[in-house]
């Protein structure tokens, strides 16, 4: 069978203005794993986060969020992708890898060295997600969410960009 249509979501930088939707969507997709629906709204805006929405027919469908930690580094750092969900009437159409893929284009621009995330164990569906965008597992982390359960800390490189010659 052919699977579901490909959606038709058009990408843009998220901010304050989101700050419902973000809510909403991070009770209903987070809720299991702690208050990420008090914690996500907040990092809107902040500086070191870019956050992506997708949008379908004008209405926000699923939410992306990069974020930075500031400080030091020696060498280039890594991003970290803090959170992707997709409303559950806009799954399987491929806006959560559009979504990746953005903020991959997000943190080639940053010039870190790569994007690393946690998920949960348990959560094959993304960990399938990330796979096929290639971050590769590297660690489980026991007791890694404020309610107890576990995750998969998970990696992908990032191309260096070469400066665009003039
Ligand atoms: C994970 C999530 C963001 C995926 O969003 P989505 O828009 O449905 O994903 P896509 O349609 O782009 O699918 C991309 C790939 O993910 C995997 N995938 C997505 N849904 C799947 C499902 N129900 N079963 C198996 N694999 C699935 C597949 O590999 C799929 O590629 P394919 O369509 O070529 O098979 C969405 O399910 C979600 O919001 N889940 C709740 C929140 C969450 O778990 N976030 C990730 C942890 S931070």
């Amino acid at each position: 069978m052919e699977s579901a249509e490909k959606a038709t979501a058009v990408l843009r930088a998220g901010g304050p203005a989101d700050a419902v939707f973000v809510t909403d969507l991070a009770r209903t997709a987070f809720s299991d794993y702690g208050e990420y629906d008090r914690v996500l709204p907040r990092w809107l805006g902040t500086r070191g986060v870019a956050t992506v929405v997708a949008e379908e027919g004008g209405a926000p469908a699923g939410f992306a969020m990069l974020g930075m930690r500031t400080g030091l580094h020696l060498g280039r750092a890594d991003a970290e992708l803090l959170a992707v969900a997709v409303a559950a009437r806009a799954r399987r159409r491929g806006i959560g890898r559009a979504l990746v893929r953005e903020v991959i284009a997000i943190a080639e621009r940053w010039r870190v060295r790569g994007v690393r995330l946690h998920t949960a164990d348990t959560n094959l569906v993304a960990q399938r997600l990330f796979a096929g965008e290639g971050f590769l597992a590297e660690a489980s982390r026991r007791g890694f969410y404020p309610n107890g359960q576990g995750a998969v800390a998970m990696r992908r490189a990032v191309e260096r960009r070469r400066r665009a010659r003039r």
